[in-house]
């Protein structure tokens, strides 16, 4: 008997859809309150429930990450270091890479500052080795990126100021000459890193309800973002134009104002912005539902755009035993799951890293130096917990995509079979009452399609 004609598969989705029916809206405050319930919850869950890979059946344990991604139809890509790519005594590093991962992007080196260091001198060799070394091994790459308010060298900032118009001619020679240097190179460009205020009441600095100060292009460039994504779209048509942020992962106020923001410039100049990226920096203390990731990747989808994950970890505050590492494992495969549940809209998966002994959380709010063990492969090398539940969900995802079409129709919305197949209904706290948390959004911005997508039932 086949999963989708199975009884118990079929009394737990009622189970869901009357938690989803039963939804309620939230003020910002209790929203606020919940996110820590839910994480409770959640932690809950994943010590009750057995991750994916030790009940899926047909796990395939040998298989590497890219082949499966291929099989599932998305990109499992990992942020690289040139350092780390070219270090001889380090042969793991460069292996790995070109092993598990199809997509790369370089962590600093096609940064501005990397790029252009002086003005008008162009560097690209750093960035190259990366989307070459990844085009070589079959697999694609990503560009990381054009208009930042980090990683800037110092001449951008003279005083007195450059004047807006002088800063504009630069940005957009500096656009021409990178892009047009891996023109056809890359299948990613996040032109814009990072621009979105974190808060909904207009910054008083820029009387913008979207945008935060991004020394030192906006706001002296008022139009920033349509001009430099004009600028990359000459530079290169084939490179598909994301903005990337953090914090806009669930349904939230910052995602709002991204959706939003995105449905102007869509509406406004269509075909301009091509793709959301949602970075995806997470903590086994706090991390997005799942359900509200993917019903945000879904509204960003309605309006024609693409949505990838970025630069996903996990950080893992120690002390980090089996059970957080457990639960950074389900944290992964979620958001994996999320993407696969939002096809030919998210395009896949990037981790920011490969292996615990290289990631920038060493460093970050970090103050004794600890591991935080927040990628998918150890200090060793070793396949951690995470590696293991990522391939399974892809897995998983490949054998529903070879289902015939019927059953698939059946179970894939809102929540996919193996996410309600693998949890109890006491234990899936994450998957089936999380619809009953936040179908409202907590301020103006408020979105109703949130609300009807949660809760439409399946066809
Ligand atoms: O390479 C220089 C070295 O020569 C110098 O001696 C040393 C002294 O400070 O700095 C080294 O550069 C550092 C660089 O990482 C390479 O390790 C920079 O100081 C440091 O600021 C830089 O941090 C990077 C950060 O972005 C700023 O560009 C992190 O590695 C990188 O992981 C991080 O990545 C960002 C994404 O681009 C955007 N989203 C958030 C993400 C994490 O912060």
């Amino acid at each position: 008997m086949s999963l989708c004609h199975s009884k118990k598969f079929r009394l737990l989705l009622l189970a869901a859809l009357v938690c989803a029916a039963t939804a309620r809206g939230l003020s910002h405050e209790e929203a606020q309150q919940l996110w820590g319930a839910r994480t409770r919850a959640a932690s809950a869950a994943a010590a009750a429930r057995p991750l994916r890979y030790l009940t899926f059946k047909n796990f395939d344990a040998n298989e590497t990450l890219r082949s499966a991604a291929a099989r599932a139809g998305i990109r499992v890509g990992a942020a690289l270091a040139v350092a780390h790519l070219q270090n001889a005594s380090d042969p793991l590093f460069s292996r790995t890479a070109a092993e598990e991962f199809n997509l790369a992007v370089a962590e600093n080196e096609c940064k501005y500052w990397s790029t252009e260091p002086t003005r008008d001198n162009f560097t690209t060799s750093n960035c190259s080795v990366v989307v070459d070394t990844m085009r070589a091994a079959g697999g694609a790459a990503r560009l990381h990126n054009y208009a930042w308010a980090g990683a800037n060298p110092g001449w951008l900032y003279p005083k007195p100021a450059y004047s807006n118009a002088t800063l504009l001619g630069i940005l957009q020679n500096h656009i021409a000459r990178v892009g047009g240097a891996f023109a056809g190179q890359v299948v990613q460009t996040d032109v814009i890193n990072e621009p979105f205020s974190n808060t909904a009441p207009p910054n008083p600095e820029t009387h913008d309800l979207y945008l935060k100060p991004m020394p030192p292009w906006y706001p002296a460039i008022r139009d920033y973002i349509p001009l430099a994504l004009e600028a990359a779209r000459a530079a290169d048509p084939t490179s598909l134009r994301y903005i990337n942020d953090y914090g806009a992962e669930d349904l939230g106020v910052k995602s709002s104002l991204v959706y939003n923001f995105s449905r102007g410039l869509v509406a406004a100049s269509p075909g301009l912005l091509q793709g959301i990226g949602l970075q995806m920096h997470v903590d086994v203390d706090a991390y997005p539902d799942p359900i509200e990731v993917a019903a945000n990747m879904k509204r960003l989808g309605e309006l024609g755009l693409k949505v990838s994950v970025t630069e996903m970890d996990v950080r893992c505050t120690p002390p980090c035993g089996a059970d957080r590492l457990a639960l950074q494992a389900k944290i992964y495969g979620d958001v994996v799951e999320a993407c696969l549940n939002n096809s030919g809209v998210c395009e896949g998966v990037v981790t920011w890293g490969v292996t615990d002994a290289f990631s920038w959380l060493w460093d970050f709010e970090n103050p004794h130096h600890e591991d935080m063990q927040p990628l998918l492969f150890d200090v060793r090398y070793g396949k951690k917990p995470a590696y293991y539940e990522v391939l399974a969900v892809l897995q998983m995802a490949a054998e529903r995509r070879a289902a015939p079409q019927a059953c698939r129709d059946r179970f894939l919305w809102p929540f996919s079979a193996a996410s309600i197949w693998n949890s109890p209904i006491g234990a899936g706290a994450t998957y089936l009452p999380a619809g009953i948390y936040s179908t409202e959004l907590p301020t103006e911005i408020h979105n109703d399609q949130v609300r009807f997508q949660r809760a439409k039932p399946p066809a």
